[in-house]
């Protein structure tokens, strides 16, 4: 029995909702043991903490330590047992997210947010991360109709910008466990780009 660690990543509108359930199904029709879950949070602790760093003003420090102290236990109580029991974890955001968004969007230290890296996962990535890439103005619009914004959300296309290249540089540092999808795409062409690239790995 082996594990598996699949994360879900993109700048807010690109749109990875809809494919995590499709995947979600498709996953649990295959094997007993699927775990969905999310960052920040996963946790009860790392629920709390996720309402005070999308709602409450900090600085990028003080928000970078609160998602890598929820990933710390989301890791320890959650994604680690289901790994070591077999499971497969379907994870929507994990550490790609802290380093576009703290690190390309608000501009924190790379390096600090490695160290905290290093720290609090010692040496657990993702085995695949699929990341959504779609052009910020096309998000900008998707999300001016969506519901009331979150502190990041309420970011202006230049935020988006800097979160999209933290992205594009985690990606090209990485890319044996990046998986590009065309996020601007109709609906069902990013479904068959992401079935067909599961499939190429047997993971669809
Ligand atoms: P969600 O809307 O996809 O649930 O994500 C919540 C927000 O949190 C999203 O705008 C991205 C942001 N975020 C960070 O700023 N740092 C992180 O480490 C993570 C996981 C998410």
């Amino acid at each position: 029995m082996s594990g598996r660690f699949l994360s879900l990543e993109g700048i807010d509108g690109a749109g990875k909702t809809t494919h995590l359930e499709a995947l979600e199904r498709r996953w649990r029709s295959q094997h007993a043991d699927v775990v969905r879950t999310r960052e920040p949070g996963g946790t009860p602790l790392a629920e709390k903490l996720r309402e005070m760093v999308l709602h409450d003003a900090m600085d990028p420090l003080c928000e970078s330590l609160l998602v890598f102290a929820g990933r710390r236990d989301h890791l320890a109580t959650v994604i680690e047992p289901a790994l070591a029991r077999g499971a497969w974890v379907l994870c929507d955001r994990f550490t790609d997210a802290t380093f576009a968004y703290q690190g390309g969007g608000r501009g924190f230290d790379l390096a600090v947010l490695g160290q905290l890296e290093s720290w609090v996962q010692q040496g657990r990535q993702p085995d695949l991360t699929l990341w959504f890439d779609l052009p910020p103005a096309i998000a900008a619009q998707r999300l001016a109709a969506a519901r009331q914004p979150d502190r990041f959300e309420a970011m202006d296309q230049a935020f988006f910008e800097r979160v999209q290249a933290g992205y594009r540089a985690r990606a090209e540092a990485q890319p044996q466990r990046f998986v590009r999808i065309d996020a601007d795409q109709r609906v069902e062409a990013v479904a068959a780009q992401l079935q067909s690239e599961l499939s190429r790995r047997g993971w669809w």
